[in-house]
């Protein structure tokens, strides 16, 4: 089909193999001799980690205690997914038409360099998520349009519903107290986007720890960055007492493969979860395509490879809409003759801009064919020199935690797993597989 034209596989052989440590392409693995686990990855509504403790949860003491879900929620995730993706008291904004479980099936083998990864789900949608909001020129100005289904202006019907899929992976060594047992809950809170008691962007910036993080909003953290037993969103530790967490290791690894602003760069992203949800050192695959101050585009499409320099609201969906430095863009010509209902990405792509820590995950490829995607990853057992990764080492069993972002939504609006123990050549739930 025409929409991966310009995606992941007109990359050439060359540009695949590129880059340090690659034993073997993700695409290349006997994934027949792998065996495959199916997830049921539920949604989780508003579930945080204060909602949990409270009163309104039955389980609030064990949770209190550091206990397991799964000693009372063991093969409930149907159950819960389905109620808790209708109107519910986690749930004042439901969805309408959302599925409350994705099926994920995950593959995972390593030899002496990397870990590989093959996962596939359905989609809701019955068309590859890859469009990511755009800016839509209404003759004057570039104005915000689409986006996920759970912002205000999208439930008001203002805005059309974009977004692009993704597939989460977070991974736990061991440092994070309470992860093997409580999994993404550890992270989830309160004040969080869509979550419960969302602060305003005003009471955010007034917050004097969210002045010394320089954010301007609250995203996935961990308790002990916290002060309080309630790890509140607001009562946050010190610039000081954060850096000596992470340098003992005390954060989660979070990476990310996004159908818009990763996949079309044969990439997924990296990031970690401590005081917010942070990306790695160095630079994103991604990057913003407006100039913050003058408001204008950086890039448009190539009329030669493209067959015009913006899309229109039609196009999407119908055609890839990624705007890929080197492939398909060209610098933004403010005299081109735009006209009201253009539409330009918000995002440039570039795997040759990615780099640092931010651009381990180089080795990915995401396929979406007949309602189902596949995608396959590399990724480095070891980063000796970042300290933002965690190493998988032979022997060990490491928390994995799962997440997928399915038909144009963000934030909370996903479907997840409860933590699973993944052993390299150690006993665990799921083995991963020694390549040959
Ligand atoms: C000690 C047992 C116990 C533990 C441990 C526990 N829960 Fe629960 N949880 C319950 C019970 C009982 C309910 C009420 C279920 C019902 O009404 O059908 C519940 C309800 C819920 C609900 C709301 C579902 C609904 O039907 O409205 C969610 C979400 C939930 N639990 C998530 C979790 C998560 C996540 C964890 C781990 C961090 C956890 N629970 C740990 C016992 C427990």
């Amino acid at each position: 089909m025409k929409v991966f034209r310009l995606a992941p596989l007109a990359l050439s052989i060359g540009t695949l193999f590129a880059g340090p440590a690659l034993a073997v392409h993700p695409t290349l693995v006997d994934w027949k001799s792998v065996p495959a686990k199916t997830l049921t990855l539920f949604y989780p509504a508003q579930s945080t980690y204060q909602w949990l403790r409270s009163a309104d949860h039955p389980g609030a003491q064990v949770v209190t205690g550091d206990g397991a879900c799964l000693t009372c929620h063991k093969d409930q995730e149907e159950k819960l997914g389905n109620k808790l993706v209708k109107a519910n008291k986690l749930e004042p904004t439901p969805v309408e038409g959302k599925n409350g479980v994705v099926k994920l099936s995950f593959q995972i083998a390593y030899d002496n360099e990397n870990a590989y990864f093959r996962t596939q789900w359905k989609t809701n949608a019955k068309n590859p998520g890859e469009a990511y909001p755009f800016r839509r020129f209404d003759g004057k100005e570039w104005k915000p349009f689409g986006g996920p289904r759970l912002n205000k202006a999208v439930r008001g019907g203002e805005q059309p519903a974009i977004y692009e899929d993704r597939f989460s992976i977070m991974i736990d060594d061991g440092s994070v107290p309470g992860f093997a047992n409580q999994g993404c809950w550890l992270t989830c809170h309160d004040g969080e986007r869509d979550s419960r008691k969302q602060p305003s962007a005003d009471e955010v910036k007034a917050t004097a720890f969210f002045q010394a993080i320089k954010r301007n909003d609250v995203r996935k953290y961990l308790p002990s960055t916290r002060t309080d037993a309630m790890a509140s969103w607001d009562k946050g530790k010190s610039p000081d007492e954060i850096a000596k967490i992470k340098a003992a290791g005390g954060f989660l690894d979070l990476m990310q493969w996004r159908a818009h602003r990763s996949n079309p760069a044969g990439m997924a992203d990296d990031g970690y979860v401590l005081e917010w949800r942070n990306f790695d050192a160095g630079k994103n695959p991604f990057s913003s395509n407006f100039d913050a101050k003058t408001g204008q585009p950086k890039f448009m499409y190539d009329t030669k490879k493209v067959g015009k320099k913006a899309f229109a609201a039609d196009d999407i969906r119908k055609v890839s809409t990624a705007l890929i430095r080197g492939q398909n863009a060209v610098p933004f010509d403010p005299n081109a003759g735009w006209k009201g209902g253009e539409l330009i990405p918000q995002y440039v792509v570039s795997r040759e801009d990615a780099a640092g820590s931010a651009a381990d995950n180089m080795h990915v490829q995401g396929v979406w064919k007949d309602g189902t995607w596949t995608v396959v990853w590399a990724r480095p057992l070891n980063h000796p020199a970042h300290d933002d990764d965690k190493a998988l080492t032979e022997g060990k069993v490491y928390n994995f935690a799962f997440a997928v972002h399915d038909d144009n939504i963000t934030s909370r609006g996903h479907h997840i797993s409860f933590p699973v123990a993944v052993g390299f050549g150690a006993k665990a739930a799921i083995e991963a597989t020694k390549l040959k």
